[in-house]
Formats: C-alpha cells, structure tokens, sequence
C-alpha cells in the first residue's frame, strides 16, 4: 500500500452498532425539517403510484390528503456534533475524552430512563456524566486509578457543554446578507461569520498576509466602521485591511484620523453618486437655461 497525501480532509467517525440478539432497543430520535422541505412535504401524505413512484395520497375528488401528525425528520446516521471547545469547562484534559453530547446521542437512541449503561473503558467518565445526567443507572470500570477518580470528580461536578452548533444548528451561523455577500463575491473574498470587526477574507493574499475586509452596516458611520476594523485586526501585522464604504459621508471625521484602512466604495454607492451627479448636471442645465430666458427679456410667458 502506498501512502499518498491526496485525498479528501477526513472529517468523520464510524460508530458501530453491536447487539446480541435480534431483539435490542433502538428509539427513533427527531430533527428539524431542512430548510428545503416544503409545506407540501411536510403536510400530506404520500404513496406509491401504480408505476413504484412515491406521490401525494388524494381523495376521490383529486385534493391532497393532509398526513397524521409527523415528529419531523428521522436522525439520519451523519451526525454533526463539534468537538470540545479547547476552553470548554466541560474538558479534563483527559487524551481520549470525548463530548458529553455525543453520548447523549447515543444513550438517548439505545436506552431508556432507569436502564443500566456499563462502559468498561470509561477514561474520564464520559458516559457516566451523560447517563446521570439523563436518569440512566451506570456502572463505569478503568483500569487506570487516575482515570476513576477523574470520573468520580466529574459525576460530582456534572459539566456539561452546551453547544450552540447542536441546538440552533448551522444555519444559525450564518449572519450575512445577500447583499454583503454579493459585496464579497465581488471582490474575490470569503465570508467569515461571528465576527464583529471583520466580515470576509479576499481569496488571496497581499505581500504575504491575509487581507480583511469589512463592510461598513446601515447603522454605522464610516470612522466606527475603520475602528471597528482596526479593533478586530489589532496586533495581526495585515499588509492590507479594506473597508467597504456602502453610504454616502457626512461631515467627515476622518481628516486628521491616522488609519492604513483602504476604503473602497461599493458598487451600488459609486453607481448612486454617479446618478447624482448626472442628475446635478440636469438640473444645472435647465437652471442655466431658464436664467438665460429670463436675462434675454423682459417678460415671461406661462
Ligand atoms: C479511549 S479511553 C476512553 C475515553 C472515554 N470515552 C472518555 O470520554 O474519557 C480508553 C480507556 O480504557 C482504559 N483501559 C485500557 N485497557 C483497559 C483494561 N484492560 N481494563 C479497563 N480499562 C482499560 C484506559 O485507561 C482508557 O482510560
């Protein structure tokens, strides 16, 4: 076998599933309906025509039969649960810990309250900590006695890591608009989520460094959009920081103000000022035209 670096990021974990008999507890958790589901998929329920192809049930007179009651989508078997926050309170520090919310997955799918859970390599007690904290009996072993009194601490303390990724989801993450997003887009960057000061990334970098950029918001004059970029760059030595300027300046702080910001002013706005200054120009004429009236005689006809 040849070891070879190409290939994809390897990014997920095989659990495997072992029962000793044919007869073994498995409960059916629920998750959200995907932003993608419709109303229709949701509401009615389905069969199968004559030809094997699933399609909405119908009454006699052709109208959509509306389902029973539905729990939303079956867990699929691709789980997406993070790992522990280096600053997690919920980390011991323990090599092979793992998180208290993958357990829970677990114990939650193959047990019931009051049902005995036994990990007999239980490390820093993970599987306890999540057996306890959902009502299950639990009995833990390790071989080593470091690990068991690891375990006895945390089933005193009970920490458990929420995580936002889990609850909310990912689409929580994303925050950006369509328009700062087409912003982005426009200039080659990459958006980056959850950060106040910086909102993308151009693709590539400038004399070596990476390039941020921000987007200055409805609400924000362009001298808090510069220090709020300043702020989310400080100590970071980028050659270039960008500012997207999407309003029109009022009277302007920025004379005097020290800053290596690069403000570029967003299409929409150039395309605005340049309407603006076409319309100045119109109205400049017919101003000029009608002085010119005015000036060659003496009365005016209406
Ligand atoms: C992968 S770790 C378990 C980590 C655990 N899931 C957690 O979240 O902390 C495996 C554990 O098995 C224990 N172990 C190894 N051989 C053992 C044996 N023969 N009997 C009992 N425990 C053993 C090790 O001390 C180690 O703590």
């Amino acid at each position: 076998m040849v070891k070879c670096k190409k290939g994809l990021l390897n990014s997920h974990q095989v659990i495997l599933f072992y029962s000793k008999t044919q007869d073994f507890k498995f409960n059916t958790l629920y998750t959200d309906y995907s932003a993608t589901t419709n109303l229709d998929q949701i509401l009615q329920d389905r069969e199968r025509n004559e030809n094997g192809k699933s399609v909405y049930k119908r009454d006699e007179d052709g109208n959509p039969i509306l389902g029973k009651e539905k729990k939303g989508v079956p867990l699929s078997d691709v789980w997406e649960i993070p790992y522990l926050n280096p600053k997690a309170k919920e980390r011991t520090g323990y090599p092979t810990q793992k998180p208290v919310l993958l357990l829970n997955q677990i114990l939650n799918i193959a047990t019931d309250e009051d049902d005995l859970v036994v990990d007999p390599f239980c490390g820093s007690g993970t599987t306890c900590v999540s057996a306890k904290s959902l009502k299950r009996n639990y009995i833990g072993i390790d071989i080593s006695a470091d690990a068991v009194e690891l375990a006895n601490s945390r089933l005193h303390e009970m920490i458990v890591s929420t995580s936002n990724l889990l609850s909310k989801g990912t689409n929580e993450y994303f925050e950006k608009t369509d328009k700062e997003l087409a912003i982005l887009q426009n200039i080659n960057a990459f958006p980056v989520q959850r950060n106040l000061g910086i909102d993308g990334f151009l693709k590539e970098h400038c004399d070596g460094t990476p390039v941020p950029v921000k987007i200055q918001t409805e609400h924000e004059s362009i001298e808090d959009a510069v220090e709020k970029l300043e702020k989310a760059t400080y100590g970071k030595n980028y050659k270039m920081k960008i500012l997207i300027q999407t309003k029109e300046t009022g009277i302007s702080r920025l004379f005097g103000f020290e800053t290596d910001v690069t403000i570029l002013k967003s299409l929409e706005l150039q395309t605005k000022e340049l309407a603006n200054k076409k319309n100045e120009r119109l109205k400049r004429v017919l101003l000029n035209g009608v002085s010119a009236k005015l000036n060659g005689s003496n009365s005016i006809k209406l």
